[in-house]
């Protein structure tokens, strides 16, 4: 239960900045529950764990009704009670502080219950200003930074006799971190105010009325005329009047309105024509916020609060098990060299499927790792069962927050990458690898089992990682020119060796997943114990052959399978002459510390795979058959 307590509890350096809940606002002369609940109901997609509404119809007249579950449940909960109101604010939670309850969903009202508020983001300095409200009589009800940020703006404008806009400008210069919020006041229907800081907020302009929202969708219905509200900027909306917008100083900024000319479909999916796309286009920013808070680049050190509150367990770990499916098992994979390398502990990694129903030697001495995007997996969270029950300690290293999984086990480090969409896992691979280097650093530390002059430069390498990844992203032409050519490929043989091997696995993985092409990944050196029978020029080969010790081996396994007339794809490192002239064509990644290789070779083989798909006609983010969260066996 420790990774479900870890969420009641505020761990700075275990939270992200930036988080994917839903803000949805209307104020004019419709009824607003109606445009609220489609509103959310268009955000779904962003991944929610829970729902809610203030309505303020007539001064002294607010009501908030909220859920843990679906927006449907949400109108459960809302059903035969009384809407009429032309001013409200609506909220998607993905629970960051606090389990997901209906206690601390969103909206979250000052303790007096005047003002209301929606939240998305994080007050990173939320327990020192929470602190400071309750020497001064604020009894809070939630777990929630937002709940803390309500209740300041009440306790500045109550105190100072002030406006509302005035006590939120004072309240957000108190703010460390990042937000979106909307606020509305009991005693005055007439005005919501909206702020942001590094999470969006999109204000929707109609006919004497707003709209406002964490993107454009919930509002391309009512108006294509919309203001991105850019960071430190506060938007004054009353029905009737021209919107407001001023900074924190209360200078007023100037917008143009803009006019959008995306469908809701293109507006969900940012622009791009498949969420898979966009998830692989996010991965540097995923990664960096799955840093944020962990690694400090200033002083060079990575902390994982799960391993500094568990230092002992883990040090004196026997030996790691990791279990875990499909991409989980491949990034499960790379954790294995990792924490080998850095930590010298022995780690096996197993599929969970496997290990339940084999009667695997576990003891009190093992830590077994649970690695899973969703948390939910039926296999993997048997495998946690099983581990308990024969005394082991079990860590996670999940996405979702207060799933299954995430409540199963001990101890546990959540990724951070946001909801991913696409039934093809991307993003929230690099984030679980990125997991387990910062897990093996901050291991490794504790252990002693790495040199300082490694530490130090292992950790300024992750830190540079986002980039790296963004110039791996600029040959996504070059890939998609290339992709074409593969259209109509029966069959692909992916190889690499050491940390290359799993992500020849995830890359044979994603081109069957979405292409339903058949593909095949080995240790390179294996082919010559089997796969070499297949080589012709009817069975391309994609090499990870990047810059490494075993450089020189990939090199004469190229070379076996140009000789028998193969066609090859290889990933190299830039500036690669070599195998870059033998294969057919070839992928340069920036050169990167071996054990950060999966972070930048694995874009390559998911945009190969996305492109191949498309070029095919199928539908790349529900492919066939397959779900996004398996939880049967
Ligand atoms: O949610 P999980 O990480 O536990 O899911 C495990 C696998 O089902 C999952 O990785 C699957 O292989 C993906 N579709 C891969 O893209």
């Amino acid at each position: 239960m420790f990774f479900g307590m870890k969420i009641f509890i505020f761990v700075p350096n275990e939270n992200k900045y930036i988080n994917m809940c839903g803000i949805v606002g209307y104020i004019g002369k419709r009824q607003a529950w109606p445009v609220l609940v489609e509103g959310l109901r268009k955000l779904e997609y962003r991944g929610y764990d829970s729902a809610g509404v203030a309505l303020v119809s007539a001064p002294g007249d607010m009501k908030v009704y909220k859920s843990v579950g679906k927006v449907a449940d949400l109108e459960r909960v809302v059903a035969g009670k009384d809407t009429s109101a032309s001013t409200g604010i609506a909220h998607t939670r993905w629970a960051t502080h606090g389990e997901p309850s209906t206690v601390n969903s969103h909206p979250h009202t000052s303790m007096d219950g005047r003002l209301a508020l929606v939240h998305n983001g994080i007050i990173e300095n939320y327990a020192i200003l929470k602190q400071k409200l309750a020497d001064k009589g604020y009894v809070f009800s939630s777990s929630t930074d937002t709940e803390v940020l309500v209740q300041l703006i009440d306790y500045i404008q109550t105190e100072g006799s002030l406006d509302l806009l005035t006590a939120v400008q004072l309240a957000l210069k108190e703010v460390i971190g990042a937000y979106a919020i909307a606020v509305v006041d009991r005693d005055n229907p007439d005005v919501i105010i909206a702020a942001r800081k590094s999470s969006p907020l999109v204000v929707g302009i109609g006919d004497d009325e707003y709209f406002l929202a964490s993107d454009a969708t919930p509002m391309v219905e009512y108006t294509n005329k919309v203001i991105y509200l850019s960071d430190g900027e506060i938007a004054v909306l009353r029905s009737g009047e021209q919107v407001r917008i001023v900074n924190l100083d209360n200078v007023e900024c100037s917008h143009e309105a803009q006019t959008i000319a995306m469908n809701i479909g293109q507006l969900q999916k940012g622009g791009y024509p498949h969420f898979m796309i966009k998830e692989i286009f996010d991965q540097p920013e995923c990664i960096a916020d799955c840093m944020r808070g962990r690694l400090n680049a200033d002083t060079c050190s990575v902390v994982l609060s799960a391993v500094n509150e568990h230092r002992e367990r883990f040090v004196s770990a026997s030996r790691f098990v990791i279990v875990a499916c499909g991409t989980s098992w491949h990034a499960g994979l790379i954790g294995k060299q990792l924490i080998e390398t850095m930590c010298r502990i022995p780690v096996e990694v197993e599929y969970a499927s496997e290990f339940r129903y084999r009667n695997p030697v576990i003891s009190p001495s093992d830590v077994v790792i649970a690695i899973s995007q969703s948390g939910e997996t039926a296999d993997t969270l048997a495998a946690i069962e099983l581990a308990h029950s024969r005394g082991a300690f079990v860590y996670g290293i999940c996405n979702v927050v207060g799933s299954s999984i995430a409540r199963a086990t001990d101890a546990g480090s959540y990724i951070h990458v946001g909801p991913e969409i696409g039934v093809a896992s991307t993003k929230a691979f690099t984030g679980q690898v990125a997991v387990l280097l910062m897990f093996a650093l901050s291991l490794a530390k504790e252990t002693g089992t790495i040199s300082s002059e490694e530490y130090t430069s292992t950790v300024a390498s992750l830190d540079a990682i986002p980039d790296k990844m963004r110039q791996v992203l600029k040959q996504n032409d070059y890939i998609a020119g290339m992709s074409r050519m593969f259209t109509y490929a029966r069959n692909f043989i992916y190889l690499g060796r050491g940390y290359s091997f799993p992500i020849a696995l995830e890359g044979a993985l994603k081109l069957k997943e979405i292409s339903y092409i058949h593909a095949e990944g080995y240790p390179a050196a294996e082919m010559k114990h089997g796969p070499i029978a297949l080589i012709d020029a009817d069975m391309p080969v994609v090499v990870i052959a990047t810059r490494s010790p075993l450089y020189d081996k990939v090199l004469s396994n190229v070379q076996e399978i140009k000789a028998r007339g193969g066609r090859v794809v290889a990933v190299v490192t830039e500036g690669d002459t070599v195998i870059s002239s033998l294969a057919d064509f070839s992928i340069q990644v920036p050169a990167v510390p071996e054990c950060l290789d999966a972070l930048v070779t694995s874009i390559p083989l998911q945009l190969m795979a996305y492109h191949i798909a498309v070029c095919r006609g199928l539908d790349v983010d529900r492919p066939r058959n397959l779900a996004k969260s398996v939880t049967v066996e």
